[in-house]
Parts: C-alpha cells; sequence; structure tokens
C-alpha cells in the first residue's frame, strides 16, 4: 500500500464541481434543443463524464469506448489499440468524447479518427484536464476543464496502477511509485 503522504490536492472537489458546471453550461449552450451521445473513454472518464452528463440541460446518451497504447509500463510504443468498440454506430448524431487527461494526445488522436468514420453530425472533444507541454501529436480539446503543467495526477478518475480512482479530490502523486 503506497503512502498517503504522496498525495498534494490540486483541484479540490468543489473546484471540480465549478469547472464541471461551467462545462455543462457551454455544451448545453452549444447544443441547444439538440440530443448528443457522450462517448466516455474507459475507465478514468467514467466519474468526470456522470457528473458531466448531470450538469447538462440538454437529452444525452451515453456510450462508452477503451483505448490503450502497446507497450510496456508507462512506456508507450505510440501506437494506440481500440480495447472496447462503440455499442452502436454514431452516424449523423452529436457526439462528445469525454477524456480524463489529455497527455500526449495519441490517445484521443486515434479516437478522433475512429469516430470520425462513422460520419457524425457534430464531434466535440470535452477533457477534464490538459498537459499541453507533453503534446506529441497536435491535438486540441473544445471544452476543457484545467490546463496543468507536467505532474501526473490522481483521483476523480484517474488511476496509478489502478489505485486512487475513487478520491473525489484531484490530486499530484509525488514522487511517483516505481
Ligand atoms: P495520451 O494518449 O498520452 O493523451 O493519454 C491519455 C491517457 O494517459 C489518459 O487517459 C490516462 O490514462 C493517461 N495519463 C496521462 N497523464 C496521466 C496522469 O497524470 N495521471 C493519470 N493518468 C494519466
Amino acid at each position: 500500500m503506497e503512502s498517503q503522504s504522496q498525495l498534494q490536492v490540486l483541484f479540490s472537489r468543489a473546484q471540480i464541481a465549478e469547472r464541471v458546471a461551467a462545462l455543462g453550461s457551454a455544451i448545453s449552450l452549444d447544443f441547444a434543443g439538440q440530443h448528443v451521445i457522450l462517448i466516455g473513454v474507459l475507465k478514468g472518464a467514467a466519474i468526470f463524464m456522470s457528473d458531466l452528463a448531470r450538469a447538462l440541460t440538454i437529452d444525452a446518451s451515453f456510450d462508452f469506448v477503451g483505448a490503450a497504447s502497446y507497450g510496456k509500463g508507462s512506456k508507450s510504443s505510440g501506437e494506440v489499440r481500440l480495447t472496447k468498440d462503440l455499442d452502436r454506430s454514431v452516424s449523423g448524431e452529436n457526439v462528445i468524447l469525454v477524456e480524463d487527461i489529455l497527455d500526449t494526445g495519441l490517445t484521443l488522436s486515434f479516437l478522433q479518427r475512429m469516430l470520425l468514420l462513422h460520419e457524425p453530425k457534430a464531434l466535440r472533444v470535452a477533457t477534464l484536464l490538459d498537459k499541453p507541454s507533453r503534446r506529441v501529436e497536435p491535438f486540441t480539446a473544445d471544452y476543457v476543464g484545467f490546463t496543468i503543467d507536467d505532474r501526473f495526477v490522481v483521483g476523480y478518475g484517474l488511476d496509478h496502477n489502478e489505485q486512487y480512482r475513487n478520491l473525489p479530490d484531484m490530486c499530484i502523486l509525488d514522487p511517483l511509485p516505481k
């Protein structure tokens, strides 16, 4: 068991709630009177998506995709593969792809290309965190909760080796356990 003393709150649950409410308002305004499909990227986006969905004042349905990068441990080869596909096509739909964190940009670029093959009516990307300094593939999200420096963050869905996802606050894990 890793020590809790390595965790330092970066964004409290109150700060997160405030940003998620603002993102929900922006999406509701942009898609006023329309239906959207929220597509969450498993597993990290599950908590963000459940709060974002309830911050919307428009009709929304849900789907989930899974993606993993080839490579060992934290070293990624840069190739992404789909581990869970959509349950149904999003052809002609307003799609909001919901991710926990935009880091190198490889995962979202891959998923964006995959979703565009369905020819949705609109495709937007919402990410709670954005680490622009880490980008390998250029990518800009449409809705961003917080832009942060290159720190490893856990909590509110984000994990380290599957731990910490259920923390209500987002915390910096430092130093990173081996
Ligand atoms: P990208 O393809 O590098 O943009 O990868 C995004 C994925 O990397 C996220 O969905 C997370 O699973 C993981 N990731 C990147 N940075 C962090 C972090 O600070 N904490 C936890 N997971 C992270």
